[in-house]
């Protein structure tokens, strides 16, 4: 059997037409390459920071913080008491927000606490909007809070009042120790104040809502948050 020539890998002896001397690959698949490449480079350029963005949170850790705000007297039951914490660390004022404080009030606050909470004594608000994230405001004289960015009202209890806002003010968990009211992580809730894990501005929790935003697997668990 004659054995079978190995193909040069000169364009040249290829008999490819235009070929020059020397020349290993073509015009042609160089032309090819060039712009596969530049593609991969453009797609990557899209595709890698969304990736970052989706999978970062992955890589967050996430620890469960109790911010002393003050002494239990100081929070009546028929309004709220205004309190500065931080949420995120080494980012100065921008990392602190406001919460509203009261002492619950058994005639009005009869959500069912979770297990582990039975002895919750306080309501702690989130001051940011359901609706897209402005700051609201509590305002005494109506017993309402407000949010100055498109009309959202919200009741005493937090409720949606009026507006766009999808669901109620989000809430923090809280507990007294040492003699002072601690304030805890935040956790979101739906019309009926039922408590869920924190979603995000602009995320309903009734009906199907709690199906299309379902909770991040870095945010801890109710049953995992301690409880001494
Ligand atoms: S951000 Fe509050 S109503 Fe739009």
């Amino acid at each position: 059997m004659p054995k079978k020539q190995a193909k040069s890998k000169y364009t040249a002896d290829r008999g490819i037409p235009g070929a020059f001397e020397g020349e290993t690959v073509t015009r042609r698949r160089f032309m090819v390459g060039t712009a596969h490449a530049t593609g991969a480079i453009a797609t990557s350029a899209i595709l890698l920071p969304a990736l970052g963005f989706a999978l970062g949170p992955l890589f967050e850790n996430h620890k469960v913080r109790w911010q002393p705000v003050g002494t239990p007297d100081e929070f009546p039951d028929d309004t709220y008491v205004p309190k500065v914490i931080t949420y995120a660390d080494g980012i100065g004022e921008a990392g602190k927000t406001t919460v509203y404080v009261r002492k619950r009030n058994p005639q009005l606050d009869t959500d069912r606490l979770p297990k582990g909470f039975e002895s919750e004594q306080y309501v702690a608000i989130s001051t940011r909007c359901m609706h897209l994230g402005c700051p609201v405001r509590y305002t005494e004289a109506a017993q309402r809070f407000i949010c100055p960015c498109h009309g959202g009202v919200y009741d005493f209890q937090g409720k949606v009042d009026g507006g766009p806002p999808v669901r109620p003010l989000d809430r923090f968990y809280n507990r007294v120790r040492n003699g002072q009211v601690e304030i805890g992580p935040r956790y979101s809730v739906n019309r009926e104040l039922k408590r869920f894990s924190p979603r995000n501005p602009g995320e309903p929790l009734d009906g199907i809502g709690g199906i299309l935003y379902p909770s991040r697997p870095t945010i801890r668990r109710l049953d995992s948050l301690p409880q001494d």
